[in-house]
Order: structure tokens, then sequence, then C-alpha cells
């Protein structure tokens, strides 16, 4: 899969699935995220032998990972990750991180209209995401997209820096994301005129 997209500003990315060859890019990628970004993801980036792992989950068939490219180097990273366990099988966990000199420009809602598009193709039928307290721009993007806040824990995660941190679990049902989504890009002049 590979796609040319348009963002808000004119720049043109291309969107496709993470290759077991794009270590260096993701690392670089990572290392290149302010640590405000960095902090409240789930494990340390920085780490080259976590990315690894990371990558190599993708192919154990559970996780699936989406890359933005701009000249050739990523910009942008999403996953869905689908629950291995029987009574969770509906569900599909969506994660998106853009790399600040992108973001604001419609990619954060690019990638999640493919990972959803990805999440069909799987038969999710509930999607989740789950982040912490100060990820207010995911928290914002994930309500407009009709998800609902469903469970929010304090004090249940650590972030990178060690403090603890309330955890928030938004759900949406995968029709509802569609009605969402197609309202947001008819809504969109930006989309319209491309
Ligand atoms: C969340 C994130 C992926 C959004 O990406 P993005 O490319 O900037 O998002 P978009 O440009 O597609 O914005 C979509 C909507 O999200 C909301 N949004 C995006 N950034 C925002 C911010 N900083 N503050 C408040 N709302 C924001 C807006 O409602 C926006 O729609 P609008 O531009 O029509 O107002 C990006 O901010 C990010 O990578 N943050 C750090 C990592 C993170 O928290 N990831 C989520 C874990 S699941």
């Amino acid at each position: 899969m590979e796609k040319k997209e348009t963002l808000k500003d004119g720049t043109k990315v291309l969107i496709r699935k993470l290759h077991i060859n794009d270590l260096d890019r993701l690392m670089k990628f990572y290392s290149n995220l302010p640590p405000e970004d960095r902090k409240y993801l789930r494990i340390d980036v920085t780490n080259k032998e976590v990315v690894k792992q990371r990558i190599k989950l993708t192919k154990a068939g559970n996780v699936f990972r989406l890359v933005a490219l701009f000249e050739d180097e990523i910009i942008a990273d999403g996953a869905l990750e689908l629950s291995g366990e029987e009574w969770r099988k509906h569900q599909g966990e969506l994660r998106v991180i853009v790399a600040r000199p992108f973001q604001h420009k419609g990619l954060g809602m690019i990638l999640v209209r493919e990972l959803y598009f990805l999440a069909i193709e799987k038969n999710v039928e509930q999607v989740v995401v789950k982040m912490m307290n100060p990820q207010i721009a995911a928290q914002r993007i994930f309500r407009k997209l009709g998800f609902q806040e469903e469970l929010h824990i304090p004090d249940y995660v650590r972030d990178q820096a060690g403090e603890k941190q309330n955890l928030i679990i938004m759900t949406c049902n995968i029709k509802d994301l569609w009605n969402e989504l197609e309202h947001f890009y008819s809504g969109s002049d930006w989309q319209r005129c491309r």
C-alpha cells in the first residue's frame, strides 16, 4: 500500500506500510521528536533495540504500522494493534504521532483515516485509544472523531520521566468513526479542493 497525500499547506507526503528496513529512518524520526512529545509514549523510542523489537512485532501479525514520508524521511507514525485475546478480538487500538514541523496540517487525521481502512479490513468493531492526561491534542482529535472517554484512571502509568500520570481510555464504534471522518472531510475545503 502506497498513497500520495497533500497536506493543508500543499506539502506532498507519501503514506505507506512500515518496512523492516526502516529502522534507521524511524530512529531518526523518534530522536528528532521534542522531549514533550516523547515523554508520554509507552516505550523509550530512543532505544534502538526496543524500536527494533517493535518493528519485528509487525511481522507477528497483530500490529500494523503506517508511516508518512517527506523526501524519504519519516515524519509520522501510526499503528493499529489488534488484541490477541479472545474476549477483545473485536477491538483495535490506534496510535498516531506526527513530527512537530508537520503538525496542524491534517496529517494526524489522514493517518487515522488510513488506520480506519486497515481496521475495517481486519473486522475491528470497536476502536480504542489510550493516552496520558497531558496529551491534550490527541484527546481533542479523537473527541472530534466521535471517541468517548470511557475511563480515566488516576496515577495509573508512568511517563518517560518516571512521573505518574492519569491514563485516559477512549473508545469509538467503527461505524461512528466513519461517519465522523466523512463529516470531517466533506466539511473541509482543503480536501474538497485537492
Ligand atoms: C495528536 C497528533 C497526532 C495530531 O496530529 P496533527 O497532524 O497535528 O493533527 P491534525 O492536523 O490532523 O489535526 C486534527 C485535529 O486535531 C486537533 N488538534 C491537533 N493538534 C492540536 C493541538 N495542539 N491542540 C488542540 N487540538 C489539536 C484539532 O481539532 C485538529 O483539527 P483542526 O485543525 O481542524 O482544528 C499530534 O499532535 C502528535 O503527534 N502529538 C504527540 C503524540 C500524541 O499525543 N499522540 C497520540 C497518542 S494516541
